[in-house]
């Protein structure tokens, strides 16, 4: 009941003093499993990775959203020729392509940001950065830029998250009543539509490597929703922590500014380079990771921490709580943005995008956009956050922030 609650305060609660083991909880036949330390991780995620298959209890509640063939469903070959397919769109050439598209994206809110500054009111950046990273997905997975549709778009994805989470919440197995199929409706109708245009042209996108690879149209457009699903809700959350750890604090921005004046060309090179917002993005995911939690299945017993874990078992790794872990980060819940930059003490203390074979296929995107964005505003301005409290959140199949996020803005040069 605790879970079906509050999941992201349930992870708070039954967390263990000691970690070394995992907590055991029974719910009628089901047997499940919660880690909450690196080491656990390690083991689970790599060194007994074949003992392990993601949750196929989670896996049927967001099979809607994934698309029952769509790359988080996958196994195989067919998880591995998707994934491969993918890759190679991250290619230099294609990242930076993408770096002018996103720089391109936050200039377009710099007239709007001018405006509040002269009329000396703040901007609630969460709609113009959810909209950037959605514009952002459209190109990597369409090469259509989804601006008209964004609004409408962003509504029925997180509309399917909040149901997903809903449904995972409760017993019943089959949530998507017709009325809330209307969501998935909207996506499908939209990316069927923006599909059959977009494949008239030669930019790349996933859509047009997997067409040309010949894949089945309805195996397309599973990929196409799980891309979509997996990237965007979870790169907008953690863009709006991150942009709210550095609008309270003058001087981080100050030092991405600086850092950002040093770069001698605008590429993806140049950005992989800037240490320093590289490390303040990825405490934003240390702090607060979209993906809260990791969801295995064993396939066969194994022992984790010296617990039996027998097959069939669910486990969940704590990915907040494994992310402050004391033993691996000193002042654990502080924002300290240069701490990335000497490095982890344990390689599996830090997992917002996963581990494994499975680790995120999306990774290079979602820090390529989220540090374009960051380094962008604090380059041209000052941000002062008017709410000193983080944006709240909403635990649902990842987690969402739900609150607005005001921002006073100032030139940082004349
Ligand atoms: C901050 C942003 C992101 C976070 C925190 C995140 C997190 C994750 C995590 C934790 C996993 C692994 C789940 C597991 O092992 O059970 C994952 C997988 C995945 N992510 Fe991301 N992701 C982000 C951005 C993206 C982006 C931008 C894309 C697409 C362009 C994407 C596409 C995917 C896909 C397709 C998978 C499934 C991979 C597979 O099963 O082989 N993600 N993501």
């Amino acid at each position: 009941m605790a879970f079906q609650q509050d999941p992201y305060g349930f992870f708070d609660e039954y967390k263990p003093k000691d970690t070394s083991q995992p907590v055991q909880l029974n719910l009628g036949f089901r047997r499940f499993f919660f880690c909450y330390d690196p080491q656990h991780a390690q083991h689970i995620l790599q060194e007994q990775k074949h003992k392990y298959d993601k949750s196929s209890l989670v896996l049927k509640k967001i099979k809607p959203l994934s698309g029952p063939q769509g790359l988080i469903q996958l196994t195989g070959d067919d998880a591995q020729r998707v994934r491969q397919t993918s890759t190679k769109l991250t290619n230099n050439a294609g990242m930076d392509r993408l770096v002018q598209k996103v720089e391109g994206f936050v200039q377009e809110l710099f007239p709007l940001i001018d405006r509040s500054i002269e009329k000396n009111e703040a901007v609630d950046l969460v709609p113009h950065l959810t909209r950037i990273v959605l514009r952002t997905a459209g190109v990597f997975v369409l090469n259509h830029d989804l601006i008209s549709e964004s609004d409408k778009l962003n509504a029925a994805f997180v509309d399917l998250n909040r149901k997903a989470g809903e449904s995972l919440r409760s017993i019943a197995e089959c949530p998507f009543s017709p009325a809330k199929k209307r969501s998935l409706n909207t996506i499908h109708a939209e990316l069927d539509q923006i599909a059959e245009e977009a494949l008239k042209d030669d930019e790349p996108s996933l859509l047009k490597a997997l067409t040309n690879r010949g894949e089945d149209k309805s195996f397309v457009r599973d990929q196409l929703k799980a891309f979509m699903f997996a990237g965007y809700d979870t790169t907008a959350s953690s863009l709006i922590f991150a942009t709210y750890l550095v609008a309270a604090n003058q001087a981080v921005q100050s030092r991405i500014a600086s850092e950002a004046v040093r770069i001698p060309e605008m590429n993806y090179e140049g950005l992989k380079s800037s240490v320093f917002v590289q490390s303040t993005y990825k405490e934003a995911l240390r702090l607060y990771p979209s993906a809260y939690f990791l969801p295995r299945e064993t396939n066969q017993d194994d022992v984790v921490g010296g617990v039996k874990i027998p097959k069939g078992s669910q486990v969940f790794l704590s990915v907040r709580h494994i992310q402050r872990h004391p033993e691996y980060f000193e002042r654990p819940d502080e924002f300290v943005a240069d701490r990335f930059i000497n490095g982890l003490k344990h390689p599996f203390s830090f997992l917002p995008f996963g581990g494994g074979p499975r680790i995120c296929i999306g990774m290079a995107l979602a820090k390529l956009e989220a540090t374009l964005v960051l380094q962008k505003l604090c380059e041209r301005y000052e941000m002062q956050a008017a709410n000193p409290e983080p944006p709240e959140i909403e635990a649902l199949i990842t987690a969402h922030t739900k609150s607005p996020l005001p921002v006073f803005f100032k030139r940082r040069y004349s």
